[in-house]
């Protein structure tokens, strides 16, 4: 019988929460050498792995050296001669939870792959069980001798893919993905590089699928809809738990039902709890509110890591001043400012507010913007183009129209440029920004309108090579700004730029995802997004590439009549499956469901690429229940393509009182 593990070894090195379960099994298939073999049994040989993963060796070769190296470590093994494999594996096939392929020079038929991908364990996901790692970027240099075929070919880079093993050969979905360079090196230098880094990362990998994470993801919105969506693909995921999502994607996951009782704090300490019963793994949070208040803190006491700033940092968004401040002291280009503050600038006999205007006039002629220090739901900014109207509208503010956040109000340098969005992982170490993008904030086509949450948003933005230039002086200046202030958290940095004639500028900060610039980013993405934050968590985003694809993506946000002031609530949504028809995806916001069809996680094939098929919604009536309704993206490597099918499905997605934008995807400058 196999002895349980003991306490010391449930919390030895690795952070996995191993449930009591028996040990997990898996199959290594090797016909050669076996160094991939003999690097992942060493790492689950480690005291903190030995009860919990039990492997195996299946060979094909007689002669294979895995055999020897077998022995010495004490794994049993099984000689298969190929022709014998499927009779070999099919009374077996529910046994293991993964086959790895490690230097197996076969080529697995169909009917073996399908013993792979049955869903016989209990819990488990129908998923494929075989892997394969392969010494390239796939899909460049397929087949045999990988290495010597990037190098001859004189690539600049190549490098290593873990990827689920599908029929045809070197195509299945791609797990991770790690590049290294070429340079001067010798074909056996690379090598050795390449063999390196599959002896480190392929044990890694097989350790995320066996032990996968329960994730808690905060928040409602189309945001969190497309995150739910790009993080219920990750193989490395176990159950998505969700507060409160909203009806259009609670099927994603598990809803624990998070109601505010008016004492935000203690809200947050028992949400932490109750994840902690759950054995939640990481939260990932949407919303910028509750990390003002301190969630990440809260979790982080009760032993959960969270992806999302800690209360301090969380005031780079949360506080003007305070963002102010970081700029200014460490040479962050931002627009030129003064603060007024409280009753004192607005009584009767001040002077403050005329010698303010009058010092923006002297120095920069235009009037300045106007904005509420503290956080006014991304609606505390008022553009004045006279003089006069500034003075009028700051007396507003300091008078109170944003409540508290205006009572201390910032004035500022007004700035021309164009505008875009650059979000970045930090986690307090390392820097990784997606590629620009730009939303379209105002509520009517042309850049004109009331400020709203966001009414499209497309990425990449197009920048040319000297703004992206700038753009990564940027990132080393923030980066270099980040680690001298000590800024120790893991989370998301969205930088509001200006590209402005005197360089980029920055107009705001945001400490969390962009809503609706992440829909088209994460269309971008191509490197696993649950990783990442597993990469976050372990503070080694360093060692991670991050893969973005070359596509265009767009999103366009339906709104309902009288957004952004009193939108209108209540009408059905009709014809959704308009989406399907032009293969765009549907990420819901301000929707609830009148009937409770239910479709259950395990209902869906989670190692398919994934499409919102008109099934998803199937049964399912939807109404208006909110200013932004619903977002509708595609992206492609054309844009033309994309920008077409998706006007084609907001005209045929219908409901009373709908409005959108007719001009996503143009250039705007202010
Ligand atoms: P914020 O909430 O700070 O991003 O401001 C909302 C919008 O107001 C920005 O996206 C800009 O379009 C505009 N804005 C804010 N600050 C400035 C500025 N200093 N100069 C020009 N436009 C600005
Ligand atoms: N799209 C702007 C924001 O997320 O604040």
């Amino acid at each position: 019988m196999q002895k349980q593990p003991s306490k010391a070894q449930n919390t030895a090195p690795s952070k996995i929460q191993a449930k009591k379960t028996a040990p997990k099994k898996i199959l290594i298939f090797a016909s050669g050498n076996g160094s991939n073999f003999e690097a992942i049994v060493k790492h689950f040989q480690q005291k903190a792995f030995k009860a919990k993963v039990n492997i195996k060796l299946l060979t094909d070769n007689k002669n294979a050296y895995a055999i020897q190296r077998a022995k010495k470590l004490n794994i049993p093994y099984f000689y298969v001669p190929f022709e014998n494999l499927y009779d070999f594996l099919k009374p077996r096939a529910k046994e293991y939870n993964l086959y790895v392929l490690a230097g197996y020079m076969r080529i697995l038929p169909e009917k073996i792959l399908k013993l792979g991908t049955v869903s016989g364990i209990q819990g488990q996901k129908k998923q494929n069980k075989f892997i394969n790692i392969h010494p390239s970027l796939l899909p460049e240099f397929k087949g045999k001798n990988a290495i010597r075929q990037a190098f001859d070919a004189g690539a600049e880079k190549t490098g290593v893919t873990i990827h689920f093993v599908e029929k045809k050969v070197d195509s299945g979905k791609i797990i991770v993905q790690k590049s290294v360079a070429i340079g001067n090196k010798t074909l056996a230098e690379l090598e050795k590089s390449i063999h390196e880094i599959e002896h480190k990362i392929y044990p890694e990998i097989i350790e995320n699928l066996l032990f996968k994470k329960n994730i808690l993801l905060f928040g409602g919105g189309a945001r969190e809809h497309a995150l739910a969506q790009k993080l219920s693909e990750s193989p490395f995921l176990d159950t998505l738990y969700m507060a409160n999502p909203n009806d259009g994607f609670k099927y994603l996951g598990k809803t624990i039902e998070f109601t505010p009782s008016g004492d935000t704090r203690a809200d947050f300490y028992n949400l932490a709890k109750k994840a902690r019963k759950l054995n939640i793994n990481l939260l990932v949070v949407g919303p910028e509110n509750p990390l003002f208040e301190g969630i990440a803190d809260i979790f982080q006491n009760e032993g959960i890591r969270t992806i999302g700033a800690d209360k301090k940092w969380a005031n780079l968004e949360g506080s003007k001043s305070f963002a102010k401040n970081f700029m200014l002291k460490n040479s962050i280009k931002t627009a030129d400012y003064r603060v007024l503050e409280g009753e004192a600038a607005v009584s009767k006999h001040s002077t403050q507010i005329k010698e303010a205007l009058e010092y923006f006039k002297a120095e920069y002629q235009t009037p300045p913007v106007i904005k509420a220090d503290g956080a006014a739901l991304g609606k505390g900014v008022y553009l004045p183009e006279r003089f006069k109207e500034a003075e009028f509208e700051i007396k507003k503010f300091l008078e109170g129209k944003f409540g508290e956040a205006s009572k201390k109000t910032i004035l500022e340098e007004r700035l021309f440029g164009k505008e875009i969005s650059l979000l970045s992982f930090w986690d307090g170490k390392t820097l990784l920004s997606f590629p620009p993008a730009q939303d379209y904030k105002r509520l009517l086509d042309g850049n004109i309108g009331k400020n709203t949450g966001g009414m499209g948003s497309i990425a990449p933005a197009k920048i040319s090579a000297k703004e992206q230039k700038q753009l990564e002086e940027y990132q080393n200046n923030l980066k270099k700004a980040l680690l001298k202030e000590n800024a120790d958290f893991k989370g998301i940095i969205y930088s509001g730029l200006i590209l402005t004639k005197k360089g980029v500028h920055v107009l705001e900060y945001n400490m969390r995802f962009g809503d609706p610039e992440t829909q088209v980013l994460l269309e971008l993405l191509d490197t696993d997004l649950l990783y990442i934050f597993l990469k976050m968590s372990d503070k080694k985003l360093d060692k991670i590439d991050l893969k973005f694809n070359k596509k265009k993506a767009y999103c366009m946000v339906l709104a309902s009549e009288g957004y952004p002031d009193s939108p209108k609530k209540g009408a059905q949504i009709k014809n959704l499956e308009a989406a399907e028809k032009y293969n765009c995806k549907i990420y819901f916001a301000g929707v609830s469901k009148i009937n409770k069809h239910q479709k259950s996680a395990q209902e869906q094939d989670f190692s398919l690429p994934a499409k919102h098929k008109a099934a998803d919604y199937a049964g399912d009536t939807f109404i208006t229940n909110g200013g932004r309704v619903l977002n509708i993206v595609k992206s492609a490597f054309s844009g033309k393509i994309a920008l077409d099918k998706i006007y084609k499905t907001a005209l045929e997605i219908n409901f009373d009182g709908k409005i959108y934008r007719k001009d996503i995807g143009k250039t705007y400058k202010s």
